[in-house]
């Protein structure tokens, strides 16, 4: 589907499936160093518990803008979806979680994607995971037969969320949980006003700044988080899961990141400082520096009888 197939345009136009194939295929070929991988992803939100339960390579395999699990706990034996599971890594993380009795289902538009996220779990051993190139607005799921649906870095920027709000409203069984991580637009006071250029901002996409090479708009029109920014603010994300349907909601504190902040940009801008750009174009130095972006976390419950206990 990277080919240019319209279901795969993102909010803003851009080619969603084309421009995640070649992030993930550029961090495959990238030295991380496993322990800053880790460490970004602590800064990020997430548990040290679970990430060390993982073998150490698939750390460095994260798009996300923080840990969408954050506001609930998986229990073992639920039937949980990722929808946008990009390299794997939260589908992972969730097979533990919900144990040989439970299930995980990943599914993500980008072809490179969905093989990469196959290959950690094998690297995993995960064999209560399954990954499928399929799009969130039309999940080949029956009604109510999901516990959870999690997601990070996708709704907000997706070309048509309400569908895929819907989609995840139709999947999970009645008290099943939508639960979140996602940027959403910020106040231009982040940026001071001026524009980012930022992209999707998380450590795989690091590597995969916006490149405008042919001159179309890129990735950074859309995920930029200062003013322009194609994400959805945090009360039209709100608005669209009560239209939706869902019921009662939790979010989480708001956190305003900058890039530069986050242990992967220190580790590479240290690099590119002491080594003639470390491989970095003068435009993906000047991204590294600049990005700021916002994230929360959301939890949100389908309306029934069986909610349980958070
Ligand atoms: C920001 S990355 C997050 C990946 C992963 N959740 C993580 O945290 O590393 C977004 C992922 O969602 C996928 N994606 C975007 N829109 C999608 C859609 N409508 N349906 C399925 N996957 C989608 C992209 O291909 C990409 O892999």
């Amino acid at each position: 589907m990277s080919g240019g197939d319209p279901r795969s345009r993102g909010g803003c136009g851009v080619d969603t499936a084309a421009w995640y194939g070649r992030a993930v295929t550029r961090l495959a070929q990238a030295r991380v160093d496993p322990a800053v991988a880790r460490e970004d992803l602590i800064w990020l939100g997430y548990d040290a518990e679970d990430l060390d339960a993982l073998p150490p390579e698939v750390l460095k395999y994260s798009f996300g803008s923080g840990n969408p699990v954050g506001l609930t706990r998986l229990r073992p034996g639920e039937v949980v979806l990722d929808v946008g599971s990009g390299a794997g890594l939260d589908a992972l993380i969730a097979a533990r979680r919900v144990g040989p009795s439970g299930r995980v289902i990943g599914v993500d538009l980008t072809p490179e994607m969905v093989e990469k996220a196959r290959e950690n779990a094998r690297l995993a051993g995960a064999e209560n995971v399954e990954f499928r190139l399929v799009t969130g607005d039309s999940l080949p799921l029956e009604d109510a037969s999901v516990d959870v649906v999690t997601s990070n870095c996708v709704l907000s920027c997706a070309r048509a969320p309400d569908r895929l709000f819907a989609e995840a409203l139709r999947v999970l069984r009645p008290g099943g949980r939508l639960t979140v991580s996602d940027v959403v637009s910020a106040p231009s006071a982040l940026s001071g006003g001026a524009p980012t250029g930022s992209s999707c901002c998380s450590s795989g996409g690091l590597l995969e700044p916006p490149a405008p090479e042919d001159g179309r708009p890129s990735a950074a029109s859309c995920c930029g988080s200062g003013s322009g920014s194609g994400f959805l603010s945090l009360e039209q994300y709100l608005d669209k899961l009560w239209q939706a349907g869902f019921g009662r909601i939790e979010l989480g504190p708001r956190r305003d990141l900058a890039v530069r902040d986050s242990p992967r940009a220190r580790a590479l801008l240290q690099s590119a400082g002491a080594a003639a750009g470390a491989g970095l174009t003068p435009q993906e130095l000047a991204w590294l520096r600049s990005c700021v972006y916002s994230t929360v976390a959301i939890l949100a419950y389908k309306p029934g009888p069986a909610a349980p206990a958070n």
